[in-house]
């Protein structure tokens, strides 16, 4: 049975006081409201894994992850983060390709596939990310560019390996703009992306990977989109921010 997930990226956005008083807030609600068992995941800007992680404490069901980390192992690289250092902090995910890194850090599949590996060699879990842009999927090829995506970052995986990922589908026509994919288009492309999976490394395996959905998932849309058989939650960017918000996605899973 694949998990259930709903991630919150945070994006750059919050203060520390803010974000403490986001994540009490969330899992106040959570307790109190949520009856499922869906993991529910905070990828907060670094400076803020900690203090929102002894806010979580020890819950089975909320944990924190990054929204990005270095490939490199460790050195001079003024400014990155390392896979070790997220490991030593206990960080159990982090966030890799989001279009946002792909789009403004020309991040590749290439350098993506090495950063899915030094996360995995420090037993963290990427949710690795895909998803078109709107041109791309204006000509048609909105399934080769996210079979291709899926390839070059995850396809030199072994099997024991591949089993650890989360993906998750985003368009980018979708992000932050308000214009959610339709529930047809979810479900279209996560099967598109599970086949591909099934193509390579079996349908049992596939079977078992998360595949979220990201791009203006809402309190509104999210019921739809979480019920399509291949979409097993959400990737959730601006509602995150919102408490309230948040939590009624949580609840429509
Ligand atoms: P959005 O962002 O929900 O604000 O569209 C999603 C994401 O970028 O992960």
């Amino acid at each position: 049975m694949r998990s259930k997930i709903v991630a919150g990226n945070w994006k750059m956005n919050k203060t520390l006081e803010e974000a403490t008083a986001l994540s009490s807030e969330i899992i106040k609600l959570v307790s109190e409201e949520v009856k499922g068992n869906a993991k529910i995941i905070f990828c907060t800007p670094f400076p803020f894994l900690l203090p929102v992680k002894g806010i979580i404490g020890n819950s089975s069901q909320v944990s924190v992850g990054a929204q990005n980390c270095s490939e490199h192992e460790a050195g001079a690289y003024t400014g990155e983060v390392s896979a070790s250092m997220l490991k030593s902090m206990v960080i159990p995910y982090v966030i890799l390709g989001h279009s946002e890194r792909r789009q403004y850090f020309g991040e590749d599949g290439k350098l993506l596939a090495k950063k899915i590996d030094v996360v995995l060699k420090h037993g963290l879990t990427p949710i690795f990310c895909c998803g078109e842009p709107l041109e791309v999927r204006e000509r048609n090829e909105h399934e080769q560019l996210v079979k291709q995506q899926v390839e070059e970052g995850l396809f030199h995986l072994n099997e024991e390996s591949i089993r650890k990922i989360v993906i998750a589908y985003e368009p980018v026509w979708a992000i932050g703009t308000g214009k959610t994919a339709t529930a047809a288009q979810a479900q279209e492309m996560h099967s598109v992306i599970r086949k591909h999976l099934s193509d390579r490394y079996g349908k049992a395996l596939a079977d078992n990977i998360s595949i979220l959905y990201g791009g203006s998932v809402n309190a509104g849309n999210a019921k739809e989109l979480f019920g399509c058989a291949d979409v097993d939650g959400g990737l959730v960017g601006g509602a995150s921010l919102k408490a309230r918000e948040f939590v009624e996605i949580i609840k429509s899973i």
